[in-house]
Order: C-alpha cells, then sequence, then structure tokens
C-alpha cells in the first residue's frame, strides 16, 4: 500500500468537489490501485496556508474549514508544500488567462519541491506547458491536466495513451459548457443577465463569469489544445475570440425556432506550418453533432491524418471536472 500526501491549492466548487470525491472512491482507489491518501494542506487567500502532516479531517474543511494549523501569513507556497510533505499538488486555483498566474508558480514549486503537480487551471497549460513539462521530466515527477477541457472526459490522456503517432489536422467543438447552458436558457426565454445568475448558482460559471461569456474560457481551452496537441504553442491575441454578450434573447429565440441554433463554437486548423484557431458564435444546422450539444454538455470534433472522431460529455458537473483530476492522480502514482 503506497501513501501520498494531497496537498490542494484553491477550495472553492472544483476543490470542495474534490475532497468528497476523494472521500467517495477511497475504498475503490485503496482497493483496486493500492494507494491510500491523506489531505495535508489546504492553501487559498482567504484560508491561508493550512497544514496537518498526520491528515486534515476533510468533514470539518468542508463543514466550516476549521481543521490544521494555518502557517504565519508570511509562509509561502514552498514552505507550505514542504510543511505539508506534499507528493502531489492538486492546483484549483481561478484562471487569469492573460497570464496563467499564480498557478504557473504553484505548479512549478510543486514539481521543484518532488512533488507531482495535477491542475485544473487552463491559464497554466496555455502559458506553462512546455515549461512544467520539462521540469516534470528533468525532476522525475508528472504534469497533468486533464480536468482543463472537458471536465472528466478523456481528451489529453486520449492522445497520449490511445492515439499514437497521429498528427492532429483539426479541431470544432462547443468547449464552454457555461455560455451553452445560458444560450439554451435564453432560447427558453431568459435574459443574458438572467441566464448568468442561474448558471453562477449551478457553480458552473468561472469566477468572473466575463471570462465565460466573452469567449475567454472557450479560447483558452482552444489555446490548451492546440498548444499541446498540435504542439504549437499560441497567444490568446493570437486568435480570432468573439463571445455571445452581443447575442440578443431574441436573436437566439428566432435561431432556434429557424432550426440553426447559435452555438459558441471553437476551432483550430493547420494552414501550413501554423495553425489558426478562434471562438465565435456560429448559427448550426441541427445535422451537426454540435448543435445537438445541449446544456452543460460538451463536444468536440478532431480530425487527424489517420481518422476523425468525435467526444461527446454529457451533462458534466463540478463532480466531473473533479473526477477528471482524480483521473490524473490515479494515473499518475499507480505506474
Ligand atoms: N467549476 C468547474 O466546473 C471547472 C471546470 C473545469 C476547470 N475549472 C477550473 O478550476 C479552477 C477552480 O474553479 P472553481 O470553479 O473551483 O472556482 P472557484 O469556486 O471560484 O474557486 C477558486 C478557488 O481558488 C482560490 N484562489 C483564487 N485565486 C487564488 C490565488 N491567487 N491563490 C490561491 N488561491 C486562489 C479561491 O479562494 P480565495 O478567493 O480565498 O483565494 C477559491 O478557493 C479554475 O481554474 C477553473 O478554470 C473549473
Amino acid at each position: 500500500m503506497a501513501w501520498f500526501n494531497i496537498a490542494f491549492v484553491g477550495f472553492g466548487n472544483v476543490g470542495r468537489a474534490l475532497a468528497a470525491l476523494l472521500q467517495e472512491k477511497e475504498q475503490v482507489v485503496r482497493e483496486r490501485y493500492g494507494i491510500k491518501w491523506r489531505l495535508t494542506g489546504v492553501a487559498s487567500r482567504r484560508i491561508g496556508w493550512r497544514i496537518d502532516p498526520a491528515g486534515l479531517d476533510v468533514d470539518a474543511l468542508l463543514a466550516d474549514g476549521s481543521s490544521g494549523r494555518t502557517l504565519p501569513a508570511c509562509a509561502g507556497v514552498r514552505e507550505w508544500l514542504a510543511a505539508a510533505r506534499a507528493d502531489v499538488l492538486m492546483e484549483m486555483s481561478s484562471v487569469v488567462p492573460a497570464s496563467g498566474e499564480p498557478a504557473i508558480s504553484y505548479l512549478r514549486a510543486a514539481l521543484e519541491h518532488g512533488a507531482h503537480a495535477i491542475t485544473a487551471n487552463k491559464g497554466a497549460v496555455v502559458h506553462g506547458y512546455r515549461a512544467l513539462r520539462d521540469l516534470a521530466e528533468a525532476r522525475g515527477r508528472g504534469f497533468r491536466f486533464e480536468a482543463t477541457v472537458m471536465a472528466g472526459a478523456p481528451i489529453f490522456s486520449l492522445f497520449r495513451e490511445t492515439l499514437p503517432a497521429v498528427r492532429l489536422l483539426a479541431l470544432r467543438g462547443v468547449l464552454n459548457s457555461t455560455t451553452n447552458l445560458i444560450l439554451a436558457s435564453m432560447e427558453a426565454g431568459l435574459s443574458l443577465e438572467e441566464a448568468v445568475a442561474e448558471a453562477q448558482a449551478l457553480g458552473i460559471t468561472e469566477t468572473d463569469p466575463g471570462l465565460d461569456i466573452d469567449g475567454w474560457d472557450a479560447a483558452v481551452k482552444v489555446a490548451a489544445l492546440v498548444t499541446v496537441l498540435m504542439d504549437t504553442p499560441i497567444r490568446l491575441d493570437q486568435m480570432a475570440r468573439e463571445g455571445i454578450r452581443g447575442l440578443s434573447r431574441e436573436e437566439v429565440r428566432a435561431a432556434r425556432a429557424a432550426g440553426t441554433p447559435y452555438k459558441l463554437v471553437c476551432w483550430a486548423e493547420r494552414r501550413g506550418d501554423e495553425v489558426a484557431a478562434g471562438v465565435r458564435p456560429e448559427r448550426l444546422p441541427l445535422a451537426d453533432p454540435l448543435a445537438r450539444a445541449d446544456g452543460v454538455t460538451s463536444v468536440v470534433r478532431f480530425d487527424t491524418d489517420t481518422l476523425s472522431l468525435t467526444v461527446s460529455e454529457d451533462d458534466p458537473t463540478v463532480r466531473t471536472t473533479a473526477y477528471g483530476m482524480l483521473a490524473d492522480f490515479i494515473g499518475l502514482v499507480s505506474r
């Protein structure tokens, strides 16, 4: 039986769902994979740097945050990782699309500390992928980020583990479930503001919902896919980005009534040695699989030089995102 000390940065929707899922799956993870874990650190700006190397009380943390001791305010991520004796960092802080920070610094600190680094934060992938991948390799540790795109659906692991030697030529998808849900709510008669409030109540918007409706979240996901799966780093300012803020309830309802609903479409394609990519609202015929992604369902079609395939993730929740991180954890430490 192998023991792993896990530390969380970020204890919002995803962090709390992951804590609950780790507890729920404790028995199967132990019996099937020989893995035991304890949560030895939790950190956020409000929580501070909380630790207990013997294991925090997860129920107490989830109930009122009262477990463990807090390091002095002057402590930083490195001191915290050492005090928590962390073997794995689960990085779940709010995304900062323009820089990927401070997530990249947290992940780098974890790898330099000797821990595996797992993140749900797409900004860290877009801005830090190559450096973190190379650092992980040099340190004999893993850097994983499955939950960053399509929550728990295997996308990065699909290519890494099961599609050797393919060349990805193009992709097209509906990848921001929040805007998809908002569009569906607008089709049902809500205003943009009411639909955003509904999505916030479900806990599925970014910390700043503007990141969803202005297409930033979708653009960061496309950039993450292009960076990793096409091995071509792309900056957000190199992409054509248009969100759904400009669409009125009337336009959205009329498009649905005409059988060509609006979807916020993410796309990327190779053009010679370059990759062009973007995000834009499009009216799609119902025969298009992307048009049939309703509510929070996400779908992506990949065209490679040897096969084309479509992955759909139906009705993911924040628990699905947590599952993406749990799968990364098991994949890394059960090798
Ligand atoms: N929600 C989803 O279904 C979903 C799906 C895929 C990916 N993600 C990604 O997962 C991450 C977390 O999402 P969420 O829904 O859990 O967001 P959330 O509920 O807003 O929680 C964010 C957490 O990060 C902490 N945080 C923010 N800035 C921080 C900083 N600079 N240093 C340390 N902690 C910081 C926040 O606490 P303080 O304010 O106290 O710092 C909070 O605990 C994001 O990167 C998001 O893009 C979320």
